[in-house]
């Protein structure tokens, strides 16, 4: 039998707190995510309230959401907010060019998506329209949205229904602007950038401004954005996307359902570049004018597959693999608390790697949701440092640490763990090291072949099941079975 791995958490080399903001959504007008996914309407046979699906509701407030950044993502560069505000039926029809050209119908605007993130006790990450908008598009949305005394926009949202005004967290000026958001060259965008944060004001306390950053391979662009001498007045965080796809191809980026164990692989492999790409941009952060306390907003990855004749709506499955990958950069993001501020897994419901997704009336629980539920404890815990001989995987070619673990201490006074195996074939035995008497409960979520997934014909083939373990001293013994993910509370006496 293969040796057991020994996990040491050391809680003498404490990271620093895991923002619960790491635990952020993304949610972009694409596809099926707004409309018919979150958004069904007031006269919808589906169950709702004010519009809002209630099922999806429901299942979102289980998550503890602590951030939604809201309305793209490339979108974002073609959204007009005036069109999204007023009566139901006065809203602006408009179409999504970012997205296929499919129909916009704007019933989702600004109250309904303030509303929606108060009512989950979400933070709110407002996106603005650089590439097609104005500064005083966004000023007038700014103004608008927070200000809480007499002013015509003010009195115009109190008309339209909202007599306090909202709170924006986090403020985004652009999106993708190497691509989507304009194709600007890095010193373009940095001149646009400090013009816009200059003038762009809220009521009330500012909110965090970040710049739209790197994608994994383009890091210069950001180290250029921060020459810009008046950026470390004028910006509190920058942004990295960062997607995995299962191949290294945009053109074919490899399929949700059926893929082989290499594959499987290489999505691993591929997902562990994380880390190399947030380590890089942290040394251009710190080769850069800006200090410790600027932020890091890793605002959009995950899982990106093919999709059928490549439909923009973004849809795809999400299985175990999804599951897996979503835990390996949770952990890794543990691993750097000290300087990741939010991350943006993409996106929230039909979209990408979403945690939910809908078919008329219908809904089911994704892998992704599953993870994201049982590492809740990790939200404002204090992460530790964690060290372990990972068994290897390698199969032609392809080979990276099978096992990943991060360690909390919580507020409760409890240490959570967090175990990924994310070997396709192989399960492995660890032990952990305790003092004194401990009780272990946890949660394990297991895929049963490659692609296990929840489907609406089988919504629950895939769920979490419950773990209770005792430990008298020595160490705690336990198997991680092959592409397993487990999260353990140790409680102490
Ligand atoms: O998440 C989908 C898209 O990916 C976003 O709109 C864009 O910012 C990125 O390219």
């Amino acid at each position: 039998a293969a040796a057991q791995t020994k996990i040491d958490i050391h809680t003498d080399k404490p990271i620093g707190t895991i923002q619960p903001e790491i635990y952020g959504q993304f949610l972009e007008h694409v596809g099926t995510q707004v409309y018919d996914g979150i958004w069904v309407g007031h006269e919808s046979d589906i169950p709702n309230t004010d519009g809002i699906r209630n099922d999806v509701f429901e299942a979102l407030s289980v998550l503890d959401i602590p951030v939604i950044r809201w309305p793209g993502g490339c979108y974002a560069d073609l959204y007009h907010w005036k069109d999204g505000i007023g009566a139901q039926s006065e809203r602006k029809k408009r179409v999504n060019m970012a997205w296929g050209g499919t129909a916009e119908p704007n019933g989702f605007g600004t109250h309904e998506f303030f509303n929606f993130a108060e009512k989950l006790g979400a933070k709110t990450y407002l996106n603005v329209n650089l590439a097609s908008g104005t500064v005083n598009e966004a000023s007038d949305w700014l103004e608008y949205i927070t200000f809480d005394g007499e002013s015509d926009l003010a009195n115009l949202r109190r008309t339209n229904g909202r007599d306090k005004p909202w709170t924006i967290d986090y403020l985004s000026i652009g999106n993708e602007t190497w691509g989507c958001g304009g194709h600007m060259r890095a010193t373009a965008y940095a001149d646009q950038y400090a013009q816009w944060a200059t003038i762009l004001k809220t009521g009330g306390e500012q909110p965090t401004r970040i710049i739209s950053g790197s994608h994994q391979d383009n890091i210069d662009y950001s180290a250029e954005i921060l020459t810009h001498p008046n950026m470390s007045d004028l910006s509190e965080g920058i942004s990295l996307h960062y997607y995995t796809l299962p191949t290294d191809d945009w053109d074919d980026k490899g399929a949700a359902l059926g893929f082989s164990e290499l594959e499987w692989a290489s999505t691993i492999k591929n997902t562990l570049k994380m880390e190399a790409a947030v380590s890089d941009f942290l040394k251009v952060l710190d080769a850069s004018q800006v200090d410790g306390d600027f932020g890091l907003y890793v605002d959009e990855w995950g899982m990106w597959v093919n999709t059928e004749d490549g439909d923009p709506s973004l849809h795809q499955q999400n299985t175990i693999r999804d599951g897996v990958v979503a835990a390996l950069n949770l952990n890794l993001f543990h691993d750097h608390a000290d300087r990741i501020a939010m991350t943006n897994i993409a996106q929230m419901v039909n979209v990408l790697q979403a945690m939910i997704l809908t078919d008329g009336p219908e809904m089911v629980l994704t892998p992704t949701y599953y993870v994201y539920k049982m590492y809740r404890p990790f939200q404002g815990a204090e992460s530790y440092a964690v060290s372990m001989n990972s068994p290897i995987y390698e199969k032609e070619g392809i080979a990276f640490d099978a096992l990943s673990v991060s360690a909390a201490h919580n507020e409760n006074g409890d240490i959570v763990i967090a175990l990924v195996n994310a070997d396709p074939s192989t399960s492995h035995d660890i032990e952990i090291p305790v003092v004194g008497d401990v009780t272990i409960t946890g949660q394990q979520l297991y895929g049963a072949e490659l692609d296990a997934h929840n489907s609406f014909e089988e919504p629950d083939a895939i769920q979490p099941k419950s773990l209770k373990l005792k430990a008298k001293g020595g160490d705690v013994d336990l198997t991680l079975p092959a592409r397993s993910v487990t999260v353990l509370t140790l409680e102490k006496h």
